[in-house]
């Protein structure tokens, strides 16, 4: 309510705000531009954080076949017998991750993993599990609890024999963690013999609880050996061995137009066992290895296999994209001219997802309860294989790619074979060969200013060489866990994608989920834990534009002026793992130089002043502190003495400082001691805006000069110039328009990137607009996150706006996206 009375009196009222920055939007809706990619907005999916493992996989039983073993990692709380905390290359002997003795019953319990007489030859551990006296229980901690739901029916399987026949009853269902209450329960039907049987129970829990437990009671003693001990909740479509819902709706509700899957690096693995093969991922449960996912350090069942991905993607309506090993892992490959059986099990993955019963593998995924074909179309050769340094997983990718190319095509002519490009150390990638290719895959990882500098990045891409899928992209820093901003730097990139959509043909952001207890990929657009999810800002972003894509673009175009450059000043110092000295600080204004009081307003780090010089301690990361003097001018020149003591890199000296969201810093011997750049802070966004190569020496007191004349910065390192520069403000707001020629509408989408409103005079013509919504994702602060204690703190509010302006002032909040659509009169 409180919104929608904001949003009108934005647009309607003439308010009184800076001149200063005003901006005009014209857009023509009878002037058709591209047709926008049927395909264009898509997931990303890989098993990362636990993405699938306790997480989209709705299995709720941590290792439920007892393959796990429990490994350490710096900096992680170690649990109680390893519970859910199995991290780390290095196993520790004796543990049974994630299964605990319950003491509910009374009676201890024995564990001990048994690797004889086991369930099949896959498996190669099982549970004997021992009681002396009776009842006794054990339980499964699940993966960091696991939710019990008043009502919801619970499936378990589990595979169970005993030393001798078992006279006794098995009682099960959910616990709290502390074992006191039963939420739900239900007896085991069918004596335990002495071979091998399979026992399924359901239940159904009289009670809530976030973060409850399974357990398993034995009324006797004995000795029993259990293996895939497995619980379902109801799933997302009702599937068998599915996906939990919660978070498989929210996927839903993204419209993904296609699932690229399962990774990323998890593909590639860290040696030729740990890379990806999807033969190990499919049939019966019980007869699929797993594997560890040894790029992001947890077991993986296998139990969402290749099967499973592609009955996700359908169950989405999404069109199923595979990323194949190209016999490259981190840290090794198999010869090029060598790689045959790669090239076959890729050949086979289609034959399962396409082939007809007379296939090998057609008949394999109908006798895993699919007898249509899944009609695969897209096939992606490598995850980021194509850098230039082939030390960098990218031996022969080229060689590779073309061997992968012809065997698909020969076969599967329909198949549209994406090339890697290169993913990190250059903006342009490129195709640095001949052979032929349907897509190329790009990959951005930067600020949330990169990519609201990115708007344009497609205008000139060469309309005849191959379509651009952007695979993987998303703002990874300068925006805590992933905040507004950098929300808002990805919904400029995607505007950019839009207005190119003729050569942009497909995009997903980058990583979807996140486990929040483990935190190894941050951010990633969907947060969970065993009970609770939530979106980021990026996820309201991707879910607005993928609701608002409509088919052809339309004529727009933003006018705008620039912010103008504060006269207001200050300056300061900081450094970056470095302990850093300085001293002599002198500002010139004018003719008038001015000693600058070493007096300031610390904002992190180890700041001392002593005899005249200012010196930092610590070798952490962003140490700043502020000279609270404030100086009125627009040229003036900074001079002083800086001496690097110890640390990684260099000094951070910072001028024309407006507040914390608005300065410039020369950084001297930063990223690695390797360059000098000057990188600007803007409306809380930092970018790169110059670099050269530079190193600083140890224990040496360099001359720096900084000459600010206007947008114009001169820096001076010993007397020798290593930047001039200027240094202009960039566009703050962002628009683009498309109609929607199935429901005849028009949508206009708006970005502004500031921290200040702007005035946005908008006229629209070539359309008759009898009426329109408006949906507004904003904050109070471009920093602001949703988190587990705020999960809606930054959510998108939609109004019914009966607005038909063809000329109108919109207020456009600061840091806001805005979707109008418009019903348009035929
Ligand atoms: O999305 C996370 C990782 O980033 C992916 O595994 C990889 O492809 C990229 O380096």
């Amino acid at each position: 309510m409180k919104r929608t009375y904001l949003l009108c009196m934005m647009l309607c009222a003439i308010a009184l705000v800076s001149k200063a920055q005003t901006a005009v939007l014209n857009v023509d809706a009878s002037r058709e531009g591209v047709t926008i990619s049927p395909t264009l907005y898509g997931l990303f999916y890989e098993e990362i954080n636990h993405a699938g493992e306790g997480g989209l996989y709705a299995e709720l039983i941590q290792n439920r076949s007892f393959e796990d073993e429990a490994r350490p990692i710096r900096n992680r709380r170690f649990g109680e017998n390893g519970e859910g905390e199995r991290f780390g290359r290095r196993p520790l002997p004796g543990l049974i991750p994630a299964w605990v003795s319950a003491n509910s019953e009374g009676a201890a319990s024995k564990m001990e993993i048994t690797t004889t007489n086991l369930l099949n030859k896959v498996q190669q551990k099982a549970l004997k599990w021992s009681t002396a006296e009776a009842p006794a229980a054990i339980a499964n901690t699940g993966f960091w609890g696991i939710e019990s739901v008043k009502g919801d029916t619970y499936t378990l399987t589990f595979w169970a024999r005993a030393d001798k026949n078992y006279k006794g009853t098995l009682r099960v269902g959910l616990q709290s963690k502390d074992s006191a209450v039963w939420y739900a329960e239900a007896t085991v039907k069918g004596k335990i013999g002495k071979t091998w049987k399979k026992y399924t129970v359901t239940f159904t829990p009289k009670a809530n609880a976030d973060y409850a437990r399974f357990a398993m009671a034995a009324d006797m003693p004995g000795t029993l050996y259990l293996d895939m001990v497995s619980l379902f909740p109801p799933t997302y479509k009702d599937r068998v061995n599915g996906c939990r819902k919660d978070l498989a709706e929210m996927l839903e509700a993204l419209h993904p137009k296609f699932v690229r899957f399962p990774g990323g690096c998890f593909v590639e693995g860290m040696s030729k066992e740990s890379a990806y093969e999807w033969k190990r991922t499919v049939g019966p449960l019980e007869e699929r290895p797993g594997h560890y996912n040894a790029n992001w350090h947890y077991p993986v069942t296998d139990g969402m296999g290749y099967h499973e991905y592609l009955q996700l993607a359908e169950d989405l309506g999404a069109e199923p994209l595979y990323v194949v090993n190209v016999g490259i892992w981190h840290g090794g490959f198999e010869p090029y001219d060598q790689i045959d059986e790669y090239i076959q099990n890729a050949l086979d993955a289609i034959e399962y997802a396409n082939g007809d019963k007379n296939t090998k593998y057609g008949r394999m995924r109908i006798a895993n309860g699919h007898p249509e074909p899944f009609n695969m179309k897209y096939i992606e050769i490598g995850n980021e294989n194509y850098q230039p340094n082939p030390r960098e997983q990218s031996d022969h990718y080229a060689e590779r790619y073309i061997q992968f190319y012809n065997a698909i095509k020969a076969r599967y002519p329909e198949m549209q074979v994406i090339g890697n490009v290169e993913s990190w150390g250059t903006d342009y990638p490129s195709w640095r060969n001949e052979y032929p290719v349907d897509l190329l895959d790009e990959h951005y990882y930067r600020s949330p200013s990169w990519f609201a500098g990115k708007y344009h990045h497609y205008d000139n891409y060469d309309r005849k060489g191959p379509k651009i899928y952007v695979g993987e992209y998303a703002v990874t820093s300068n925006c805590g866990e992933g905040n507004l901003k950098a929300a808002l730097g990805e919904a400029i990139y995607m505007m950019g994608m839009e207005n190119n959509s003729d050569i942009v043909a497909m995009c997903s952001y980058a990583p979807v989920f996140v486990n929040i207890h483990d935190k190894t990929w941050m951010p990633d657009m969907i947060r969970f834990d065993a009970a609770h999810s939530w979106g980021s800002p990026s996820y309201y972003v991707q879910r607005l534009f993928a609701e608002n894509v409509g088919t052809t673009m339309v004529a727009s175009e933003v006018k705008q002026t620039r912010r103008p450059k504060s006269s207001k000043f200050s300056v300061g110092f900081g450094s970056w793992n470095t302990e850093v000295e300085y001293k002599d600080v002198k500002l010139t204004i004018g003719n008038s130089p001015l000693v600058i009081a070493p007096d300031l307003n610390i904002k992190k780090g180890k700041w001392q002043v002593k005899d005249g010089v200012i010196s930092q301690s610590t070798q952490t990361t962003e140490c700043v502190a502020i000279c609270p003097e404030v100086f009125d001018a627009t040229s003036y020149d900074l001079t002083l003495k800086a001496r690097k003591q110890a640390g990684d890199e260099g000094f951070l000296i910072i001028f024309d400082y407006f507040d914390e969201d608005n300065y410039k810093w020369l950084n001297l011997g930063g990223w690695g001691n390797t360059q000098h750049g000057i990188e600007t802070t803007m409306a809380a966004s930092k970018s790169t805006t110059i670099t050269a190569a530079g190193t600083i020496e140890k224990d040496r007191w360099y001359d720096i000069r900084i000459e600010v004349r206007d947008e114009q910065i001169r820096a001076f390192v010993d007397g020798q110039l290593v930047h001039d520069i200027t240094i202009t403000t960039p566009d703050m707001l962002y628009a683009n328009a498309m109609v929607d020629k199935e429901t005849g509408e028009l949508v206009v989408k708006v970005v502004n990137f500031d921290d200040v409103m702007i005035p946005l005079q908008m006229n629209i013509k070539g359309a008759d607009i009898v009426s329109s919504t408006v949906a507004l994702l904003t904050s109070e602060s471009g920093k602001d996150e949703n988190t587990f204690a705020e999960p809606e703190k930054v959510v998108p509010t939609s109004t019914e706006c009966n607005l038909t302006f063809k000329e109108s002032l919109y207020m456009t909040p600061a840091n806001s996206l805005t979707v109008w659509r418009m019903k348009v009169k035929k």
